[in-house]
């Protein structure tokens, strides 16, 4: 079975990965799909993201990082996947992700949406919180793989002196 792990990525967290590497375990290939959406504006281009998931996937060979603009199940159908991957860290993100998942049926019934509980230890984690954290100042060394956080550290430099 070929899944997409669809998503912003700005950037991966470690909670990310945890749901590609559990991902991988179910799955014959996971797709992480970076989409291209032109309404938000990033702290990382796409480039930047895929590389940095490239980088902290680089281990796990089934694992193929790519990005796409449109339709999640779209890009889904085009890629031959029967599945999207979805974390679920709290109720709060219940909601949303039934809404989605329903839409998605709706619009191609053959691609079903598996979601996995987040990690416990993830489930408090976001890229946005992130982004917060180390904005004023604060370790995310915890957070998210090394080389993202070097790369969000440089972007704060101001509030990180060396
Ligand atoms: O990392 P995110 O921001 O929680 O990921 C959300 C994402 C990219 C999975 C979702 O916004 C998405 O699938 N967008 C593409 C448009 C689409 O297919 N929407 C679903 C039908 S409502």
């Amino acid at each position: 079975m070929i899944a997409i792990y669809p998503g912003s990525f700005d950037p991966i967290t470690l909670g990310h990965l945890d749901i590609i590497t559990r991902g991988t375990r179910l799955c014959d290939r996971v797709i992480v799909a970076v989409l291209r959406n032109p309404n938000k504006v990033p702290l990382f281009t796409i480039q930047q993201r895929m590389e940095q998931i490239r980088h902290a996937t680089r281990h796990l060979d089934t694992v193929e990082v790519d990005s796409f603009e449109g339709l999640t199940v779209t890009y889904a159908q085009l890629r031959g996947a029967t599945a999207l991957l979805r974390g679920l860290r709290a109720v709060s993100d219940f909601e949303m992700e039934l809404q989605m998942a329903h839409t998605n049926k709706t619009l191609i019934d053959q691609i079903e949406t598996i979601f996995l509980a987040t990690s416990n230890e993830y489930s408090f984690l976001s890229s946005s919180v992130v982004k917060e954290v180390a904005k004023f100042g604060g370790s995310i060394d915890h957070l998210v793989p090394q080389h993202v956080a070097l790369d969000i550290y440089k972007c704060y430099a101001k509030n990180h002196p060396a």
